[in-house]
């Protein structure tokens, strides 16, 4: 039964009780529960006292690598074995995934979010809250929303518009709410065109639950709240972290004297309660965690991407120099609020040496970001006196708080790889980075590149995997690499100033920006070998109420068994508004056995067609042909279907407002108007002259003319009617 409780209670219960539980309400038998980070593993504090320090957990991949994988069905074991830990550690909400988008690769926190897609960042989020849930354990969809840099995070202003918001930063969020349901929605410390958006009405209460139905908790990120009230009557529902007792007291203030109105906070209230009321029936189990290391190295060897490769691998049987701090001391995960300790800890270069008889050696190379030359000089001779050398460089400490300066590699690993290139040209880099590095022009010099991000604890394991062709790698980018830094379509907008952040390239977010201004890339979006190869046949396509459907056949043309990532990107040349020339708009993760073929089916939801129309304030499908280009990435595009498809009804209604032209344009329009002007044919010069000027100004204008305001109102009345 809902015992009754008082305001005082109620505010007790929106805010937490300490930095991870919910304030328990003994005289209506209200339990606390736990919510932890998040998102790669269960970081539950060791003492109460030190809520920072985690106990020990599976540190899965970040999300820069389970993206990289670009498949659900893992992703959503990942979630499972995440919900099971939290289980056993009695954690009732599990603070993630973190949908944003990659907006810049500077991003302090990028190693912590999927993409810059928002269809590929949808699945995934997706399957990650259903894994989580499906164990009876609470998800968090965070940061919502457009919280895509660390600079001045708390108070920065993303000033976005409502089509590239919709289109690009929302999408997931949307995506995840309805498709997955998550237990509860995290918002973010930023401000959203101004307002706070522990704060935004609109998009705490209009957007999240009018229009996408969300019923369950937005929690507010730590510290995010600045004024209770202002949040709680904007639709925020708990507080976090706590006790919060003055914001308690403002509450029951504001509902005293009539400021928040007593059912606003009661449904808050009641909203917090029922989550608790979800978690209730939580029982602990213990987890296997050998078998969870052994899915964080699967996750892991699935995520790394093979960017370049001359033949040097996998590798043979021959002497191997394993050269550069990393491959000992591994880079596995970003700092700050995800970071977990793990339950081990595998390096590469144990990894390695275990895997093959063949002599393997170590130089460390560097020691920090200057050059060393002793370190440097030991490396290249290990080098040039082993069969193939392995080079181990990445980024320095990456970590929520601060975004990353630069996109280059530390001057000490540049040098690494130049010198030891230079003695022995079979060279493969392993680069071990959460944001992406810059690699032109140095990776023109070495036959193999590959990418292990940020692997997790067992990443160790999963790069000797994919070196000795145990796992054969097929990660995809789910980001550009771009050339420059300055080829970036966020630059000029990156990281802003005086607090104010303007998403300048608007819809043309990652590769669709450097497509639509025919940018060199490094590596492309959705790019990565394989040691097969795969060939296409003809897509065909069709389209129907629900959407589109593409048929393609898929063949592995190499000798080794595979999977290939099949990418289907949509264009619709000639559309009215601008658009990025292709978007992502479905995948399929197939594997496919040696010599065979795949019949491949992607099915593109006739919603995801669909434009933001800042005219209607609503989603349009535009009706005409629809490009349908499918291929490897979004650079290696292999057949292109057309199909035609039938468009919404877009009639915009005309006004006083509307002009000359738009007016003309609209067949009811043309005829209404043409026959209020009916009499000696108007010059076509003045009418072109005129063509852009509102009904109602030329009235104005022209004050004896045929169009009087009173005439302007009859034809609007008629054209509506
Ligand atoms: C982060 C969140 C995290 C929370 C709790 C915040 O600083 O932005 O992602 O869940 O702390 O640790």
């Amino acid at each position: 039964m809902n015992a009754h409780l008082t305001a005082a209670e109620q505010a007790a219960l929106t805010s937490g009780a300490d930095f991870w539980h919910t304030t328990a309400v003994g005289s209506a038998g209200i339990p606390a529960i736990t919510l932890t980070d998040g998102p790669h593993g269960v970081r539950l504090a060791v003492t109460p006292g030190d809520p920072l320090t985690g106990q020990p957990a599976t540190c899965f991949p970040p999300a820069v690598t389970a993206a990289s994988t670009w498949d659900p069905d893992l992703v959503r074991r990942m979630g499972e074995a995440l919900g099971d830990e939290a289980r056993a550690m009695g954690v009732s909400v599990l603070l993630g995934p973190a949908v944003n988008l990659k907006r810049s690769p500077l991003c302090g926190r990028n190693f912590e979010y999927f993409s810059e897609d928002p269809l590929l960042t949808a699945a995934l989020g997706v399957a990650w809250v259903c894994g989580v849930q499906s164990r009876g354990v609470g998800a968090s969809l965070k940061h919502f929303a457009a919280n895509s840099q660390e600079t001045d995070r708390m108070r920065v202003s993303s000033d976005v518009d409502e089509r590239t918001l919709r289109e690009l930063y929302l999408r997931a969020f949307a995506c995840v709410v309805r498709k997955a349901r998550p237990w509860t929605v995290m918002c973010s410390y930023n401000r959203l065109n101004g307002v706070h958006v522990a704060q935004h009405r609109w998009l705490l209460t209009e957007v999240l639950r009018g229009e996408w139905g969300f019923d369950g908790v937005v929690v507010s990120d730590w510290g995010a709240v600045v004024d209770r009230v202002a949040s709680v009557a904007a639709g925020l529902d708990l507080t976090m972290p706590g006790p919060d007792a003055a914001g308690d007291r403002a509450l029951v203030d504001a509902v005293r004297t009539g400021r928040l109105d007593q059912q606003v906070l009661t449904r808050s209230a009641d909203r917090v309660r029922a989550l608790v009321g979800r978690c209730a029936a939580h029982a602990t189990a213990g987890y296997d965690v050998d078998a969870h290391h052994a899915l964080a190295r699967e996750i892991a060897a699935r995520g790394i991407v093979l960017l370049k490769n001359d033949g040097v691998l996998p590798l043979g049987a021959g002497s191997i120099a394993v050269l550069g701090e990393y491959a000992r001391t591994p880079r596995y995960q970003g700092g700050g609020s995800s970071a977990i300790t793990p339950t081990r800890l595998d390096d590469a270069l144990s990894e390695i040496t275990a895997a093959t008889s063949a002599r393997v050696a170590f130089a460390p190379g560097y020691d920090s970001a200057e050059p060393d030359p002793a370190l440097l000089a030991e490396a290249a001779e290990l080098a040039r006196t082993s069969d193939v050398a392995l080079v181990f460089v990445g980024t320095p400490a990456e970590t929520e708080g601060v975004d990353r300066a630069s996109l280059d590699l530390p001057v000490a690993h540049l040098e690494l790889v130049q010198q030891v290139v230079a003695a022995n040209p079979r060279t493969v880099v392993l680069l071990c980075n959460g944001g992406v590095v810059r690699t032109a022009p140095w990776d023109a010099a070495v036959p193999g590149l590959v990418e292990c991000w940020l692997p997790g604890q067992a990443g160790g394991g999963a790069i000797a995997d994919v070196l000795f062709g145990r796992v054969n790698p097929s990660g995809r980018l789910a980001e550009t690499i771009p050339r420059r830094l300055v080829d970036h379509p966020s630059h000029l907008d990156f990281p802003g100033g005086d607090g104010h952040l303007r998403y300048g390239e608007g819809v043309h977010v990652g590769y669709r920006g450097f497509d639509a201004r025919e940018q060199e890339v490094s590596y492309a979006f959705g790019f990565g070998l394989s040691y097969t190869t795969f060939a296409y046949g003809a897509a065909t396509a069709t389209a129907d109420q629900h959407g589109i459907r593409v048929r393609v056949p898929v063949t592995n043309t190499g000798d080794r068994d595979g999977r290939e990532v099949v990418q289907a990107y949509v264009s619709r040349p000639g559309s009215r508004v601008r658009r990025a020339p292709r978007e992502l708009k479905a995948f399929a993760n197939v594997p496919i056995a040696a010599g065979e073929t795949a019949e491949v089916v992607l099915e593109i939801a006739r919603d995801d067609l669909a434009h933001w129309d800042v005219r209607l304030s609503r989603w349009v499908v535009e009706g005409g042909p629809h490009h349908v280009a499918v291929g490897a990435s979004s650079r290696d595009l292999r057949t292109t279907a057309v199909v035609e498809v039938d468009g919404d009804d877009v009639r915009v209604p005309l006004t006083g407002q509307s002009s000359l032209a738009e007016w003309f344009a609209d067949p009811r329009g043309a005829r209404v108007l043409g026959s209020a002007l009916d009499g000696p044919a108007i010059d076509p010069a003045l009418l072109t002259l005129a063509a852009a000027m509102p009904l109602d100004r030329l009235a104005k204008m022209f004050p004896g003319g045929p169009l009087d305001p009173a005439a302007v109102a009859r034809l609007v009345a008629a054209v509506n009617s």
